[in-house]
């Protein structure tokens, strides 16, 4: 899993390349992974009420990005999700989704029984219906639409904590973001008497671009509430109690997944929970982080109604487990129609392994520029993947230097590939033609 809010230290050493970064400007017209979808009508009213507040800025007309695009609507929980309204707003400043993002919402492949991500949802199920039968309700419809402050402040992220900035977070206005873990439920189901529940849903973070990250992930959320009386016959504090609790179940759902493996308990840091754990396994000759978790802070319990209880909870993320255990070398295969990569899943069969239906050569082009305050890598990742969409791989930063002005200049290589076909030489020089332009416009800096 990538730990959305963990360790200052891991945020760190990412923020040296990112800084705060300036919003990105309006996303390209051209976004290569677009995928058709049904026409809805515009979203609820109750969701348009929340969007209605911060929304000042008139849509652009129709013709200046494309009917198909304008038209766009998905429906997600019974919630109506339209592109412009609710999501790409390209001329409002407090907006960065572009429709590379837009095109994902909706598409719940976790709710797809022949899906790795949905076989390995259902399994955790599974372990779950055997081992607390009917107990945890399980939740994989809720809409990735949700407030800043589901997102962050019900969860404790401290105001200034960098998984806020705008390099980090796909904003849909300054109150409402796309959610970057599903984390951001905890509240709200709590407030609505859940005490044992599972989330799962997709989840969306500005990132790098390469083989295992990518801008939409999937992931699922435990959570469990303890009243005094369970913990009290026990001999041990409410927090004792639930840890212990927390560390048993999870060692037994990676038992259930992975087999009889050896497992350790890593002390770690996240806002909500105290204390808070990382749970790896000895997998294929390393060690693998397979979820983090914790105790549940007590100022969530008490804000949400559970006052003098306890809770543990945790979080994973699929795509992160079910590359290793259906050997899926590459995270944009998951978004993959393309049958040869379909077919070799079906409902209940977990951990059957990916056979690679052929391997096409990848192209590396590099460019060079001189960058600016403002410039992150997770803006020009943006920019790349809207015109090159899942034909880019990996995006590296290969060198870097300042010369006697000051002026810093970085060379990035980026690797095309598709998972389904080969590129011709012209289809790549025409990407990479396109990259430059936009790379240029978007971002402000001078090509070298
Ligand atoms: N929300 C965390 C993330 O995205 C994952 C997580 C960690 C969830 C610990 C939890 C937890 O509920 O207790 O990185």
């Amino acid at each position: 899993m990538r730990p959305l809010i963990r360790t200052a230290r891991c945020w760190l050493l990412r923020a040296r390349v990112r800084a705060m970064a300036t919003l990105p400007t309006a996303p390209p017209a051209t976004a290569i992974s677009f995928t058709t979808r049904p026409l809805y009508t515009p979203s609820s009213r109750s969701h348009r009420r929340l969007l209605a507040r911060f929304f000042s800025v008139a849509p652009a007309s129709a013709g200046a990005r494309g009917l198909r695009a304008a038209a766009s609507a998905v429906e997600v929980g019974g919630v109506k999700i339209a592109r412009e309204v609710d999501v790409v707003k390209e001329d409002d400043l407090t907006n960065n989704v572009p429709d590379t993002i837009f095109s994902k919402i909706g598409l719940q492949l976790h709710r797809r029984d022949n899906h790795p991500l949905g076989i390995l949802k259902n399994t955790i199920y599974n372990y779950f219906d055997k081992n607390f039968t009917g107990q945890f309700d399980k939740f994989d419809d809720l809409c990735p639409l949700v407030s800043v402050k589901q997102n962050f402040d019900d969860v404790l992220v401290p105001s200034d904590h960098v998984s806020r900035s705008y390099n980090d977070t796909y904003y849909v206005d300054g109150q409402t973001v796309l959610r970057c873990h599903t984390s951001a439920h905890q509240a709200e189901l709590l407030r609505d008497g859940h005490t044992h529940f599972l989330v799962t849903g997709d989840v969306y973070r500005r990132d790098s671009i390469d083989s295992t990250h990518y801008p939409v992930f999937h992931q699922m959320e435990g959570f469990r509430v303890f009243s005094p009386d369970e913990w009290s016959g026990s001999g041990m504090d409410g927090t004792a109690y639930a840890a212990a609790e927390l560390k048993k179940i999870l060692e037994g759902l990676a038992r259930h997944l992975f087999g009889a493996v050896d497992m350790r308990w890593v002390d770690t840091y996240f806002p909500f929970t105290n204390p808070s754990f990382e749970l790896e396994i000895y997998f294929q000759d390393d060690w693998l982080e397979v979820l983090g978790c914790g105790v549940t802070e007590q100022e969530i319990l008490k804000r949400n109604g559970r006052r003098d209880h306890v809770a543990w909870a945790f979080g994973l993320g699929l795509e992160r487990l079910a590359m290793v255990l259906f050997d899926i070398p590459d995270i944009r295969l998951f978004w993959s129609n393309d049958k040869r990569f379909t077919s070799q899943f079906s409902q209940g069969k977990l951990g059957v392994k990916f056979k690679p239906f052929s391997k096409f050569p990848p192209c590396y082009k590099d460019m060079s520029f001189w960058i600016n305050d403002a410039f992150t890598e997770n803006n020009l990742c943006e920019v790349v993947r809207g015109i090159a969409g899942d034909l880019v791989e990996e995006v590296k930063l290969i060198d870097n230097f300042t010369n006697k002005k000051g002026m810093t200049s970085h060379c990035y290589r980026i690797a095309y590939r598709s998972m389904e076909r080969s590129l011709t030489d012209e289809e790549i020089n025409n990407l990479q033609l396109n990259v430059r332009e936009a790379v240029k416009d978007k971002l402000k800096v001078e090509l070298r």
